[in-house]
C-alpha cells in the first residue's frame, strides 16, 4: 500500500488543508527544565538586542525553560547566584559536563560540512573535530585535516565501550580523543588541535521574537536583488537594522486572497528543520506580499554546482548534498507537506557547505492556479507526469522531481533532457516512455536511484526516507572510514 499518495487526490483545484497532518502546537508552553539536559554553558559572549533577550559571558551558566527552536528560553545564574530569565541564541551554548562542552565537539555534522569547517584559515593538518554523522548508522565520526583533505574516523559503539580500531576500547569519546592525540592514527593523521569554531555573526541570527509573524514593511530594508522567479523577486535586506533577512516580494498576487495565503504560512511556520529554509515572518497586510526567511549567503544550488567553487566538487561532497536534500525531504514527507517544484534552482547552500530546501509551502495556493491558466510556466523537465498530465501533485511526484534534481547534482548544473524543448518532454516521457541515459561519470548506483525515481506508477517510486538511506549506503560504501591506528 502507497502510504505516501496526495490524500487529496483532486489536483490543483482542491482547496482542501486535509493533506496536512495536524500540526503539533506551537510554540508549546513552557516546560519544566528537564533534569537530563537542563544545564548548559556559554561558549561566546552576547550582547541583548532588545528586552527579551539576555546578555551573558562566555563561561556564564544556564537552566534551559524551553528548547524549542533557534532561541531558547534560559535563566542564567550568575556567580552572586542571581537569576535572570530570558531568550538566548542556542547556537551560543553547550551542555556542560558533557562532550558537547569540549572545544572539538561540533554536534551533528555530515562529512561535507565537516570539510568546509577543517578547511577555513587558520587550521593545519591535525586540526580535527568530533561530530555525529548525519547517517543514522554511523554514530559519532572523528574528521581530521590531512594535506587539504578531510580523513574521517568512525567511532564504534558496543556493550557500553567506544573505539576506533577494535582494540583498544574506551569508556567514553572523551577517552577516545584523549588516546588519539597522543597515539596518531598513522604518521600522518594525528588530533593536534581542535578544528577552529567560527563564531556566528549576532546579524546572522534568526530574530527572536517568535510569536511577531505579521509585521509592517517598514521594519524592512531592502538591499540586492538575489535572484528572480516566475513568482517572486528576492532581495537581501535587513528587519528592525540588526537582522539579515531574505526578502521575497511575490509576484502579481492580486488574486492570492490573504485568507489563503495566512492558511499557509501557519503551515510554513511550523516546519522546521536542519535542511529547511526558516520562515521568519510575513507581510500580507497590503499587496505585494513579502516573506521573510534566514538569508542563505551562498545563493541557490543550481548557480553554486556551476561556480567554480561547484565544479570542484567531487561526487562524495555531491552525492552529500543530496543526501542532505533527502533529509529535509524525509520530513516534508513525515508532515506530509508537498513540495510541488523541487529543483537546483530552489535548494539554498548556507555557510558550511548546509544544503537548505527552498520555495515551499505556497505552491498550492500561488503555483498551481498559475500552471493552469499558463502552462509555459510548468518546470515540465522537473514535473511527474501525473502531476502535469493529472494535476496529481504526492510526495511521490517530489520523488520524481528528486531524481532530476539528483541528475542536476552529479552534472554540476547541466540542464535536465539536453536538447528535448521543455513542453516535449511530457510525450517523450509518457509516450515513448523516455528516460535520460546516466550522465558521464554517474556511478551506477546513483543512477538507479534516478531510475527508482522516474517509475511511470508514483506508487513505485521510493519514499524520500529509502532514497537518503540509499544515498548514506553509498556514502558509507565508497567514502570507507580511513585509517586504522598503530598499536
Ligand atoms: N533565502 C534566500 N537566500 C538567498 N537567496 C535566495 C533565498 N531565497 C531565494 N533566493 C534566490 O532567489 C531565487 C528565487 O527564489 P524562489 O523562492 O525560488 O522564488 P520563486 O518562487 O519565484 O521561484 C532563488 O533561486 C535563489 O537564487
Ligand atoms: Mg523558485
Amino acid at each position: 500500500m502507497n502510504t505516501d499518495r496526495d490524500r487529496t487526490g483532486e489536483g490543483p483545484g482542491n482547496t482542501g488543508t486535509d493533506r496536512y497532518t495536524q500540526p503539533h502546537p506551537h510554540p508549546p508552553q513552557p516546560q519544566p527544565p528537564s533534569p537530563k539536559s537542563a544545564v548548559y554553558t556559554a561558549i561566546w559572549d552576547f550582547e541583548a538586542r532588545d528586552g527579551q533577550e539576555l546578555s551573558f559571558k562566555a563561561g556564564d551558566m544556564f537552566e534551559i525553560v524551553n528548547d524549542f527552536g533557534d532561541w531558547w528560553s534560559a535563566r542564567k545564574i550568575d556567580s552572586f547566584g542571581r537569576v535572570t530569565t530570558g531568550f538566548v541564541p542556542f547556537n551560543y551554548l553547550a551542555r556542560a559536563e558533557s562532550i558537547e562542552y569540549q572545544p572539538w565537539f561540533f554536534g551533528k555534522m555530515s562529512r561535507f560540512e565537516a570539510l568546509s569547517h577543517l578547511m577555513f584559515a587558520g587550521n593545519d593538518n591535525g586540526s580535527f573535530l568530533v561530530r555525529i554523522s548525519e547517517t543514522d548508522s554511523t554514530g559519532f565520526a572523528i574528521s581530521v585535516k590531512t594535506q587539504d583533505k578531510a580523513k574521517h574516523f568512525k567511532i564504534y559503539q558496543s556493550d557500553g565501550r567506544f573505539y576506533v580500531d577494535p582494540s583498544p576500547t574506551f569508556a567514553s569519546v572523551l577517552e577516545v580523543v584523549e588516546y588519539y592525540q597522543t597515539h596518531p592514527f598513522s604518521s600522518s593523521d594525528q588530533l593536534k588541535r581542535p578544528c577552529i569554531r567560527k563564531k556566528p555573526r549576532p546579524e546572522n541570527l534568526p530574530p527572536s521574537t517568535v510569536d511577531e509573524w505579521e509585521v509592517p514593511k517598514e521594519q524592512l530594508s531592502l538591499e540586492k536583488l538575489l535572484g528572480s522567479g516566475h513568482f517572486a523577486e528576492v532581495y537581501s535586506g535587513t528587519w528592525k537594522n540588526h537582522t539579515k533577512v531574505a526578502i521575497k516580494i511575490l509576484k502579481n498576487n492580486d488574486a492570492l486572497k490573504q485568507k489563503d495565503f495566512q492558511l499557509e504560512v501557519q503551515i510554513m511556520k511550523r516546519l522546521r528543520h536542519r535542511h529547511l529554509i526558516s520562515l521568519f515572518a510575513v507581510c500580507s497586510s497590503s499587496a505585494p506580499f513579502y516573506i521573510i526567511t534566514e538569508l542563505i549567503e551562498k545563493g541557490d544550488l543550481l548557480n553554486f554546482l556551476r561556480s567554480q567553487e561547484g565544479m570542484a566538487l567531487d561526487m562524495e561532497s555531491l552525492i552529500d548534498m543530496a543526501a542532505q536534500v533527502a533529509d529535509g525531504m524525509v520530513y516534508l514527507e513525515a508532515h506530509n507537506s508537498i513540495h510541488r517544484d523541487l529543483a537546483a534552482r530552489n535548494v539554498l547552500v548556507g555557510e558550511g557547505n548546509v544544503c537548505k530546501i527552498g520555495d515551499f509551502g505556497l505552491a498550492r495556493v500561488i503555483k498551481e492556479p498559475v500552471y493552469i491558466c499558463d502552462d509555459k510556466k510548468i518546470p515540465y523537465k522537473w514535473t511527474a507526469p501525473e502531476a502535469i498530465g493529472l494535476g496529481r501533485y504526492s510526495t511521490k511526484s517530489d520523488v520524481w522531481s528528486f531524481g532530476i534534481l539528483l541528475y542536476e547534482i552529479v552534472t554540476h548544473g547541466a540542464v535536465p533532457y539536453p536538447g528535448v524543448h521543455n513542453a516535449g518532454v511530457y510525450d517523450l516521457v509518457t509516450k515513448k516512455h523516455y528516460r535520460m541515459p546516466s550522465p558521464a561519470s554517474c556511478p551506477q548506483i546513483i543512477y538507479n536511484i534516478m531510475r527508482s525515481c522516474w517509475r511511470a506508477e508514483p506508487e513505485d517510486r521510493p519514499t524520500f526516507k529509502v532514497l537518503k538511506n540509499e544515498l548514506n549506503n553509498y556514502q558509507d560504501s565508497v567514502c570507507n572510514y580511513s585509517g586504522k591506528p598503530h598499536s
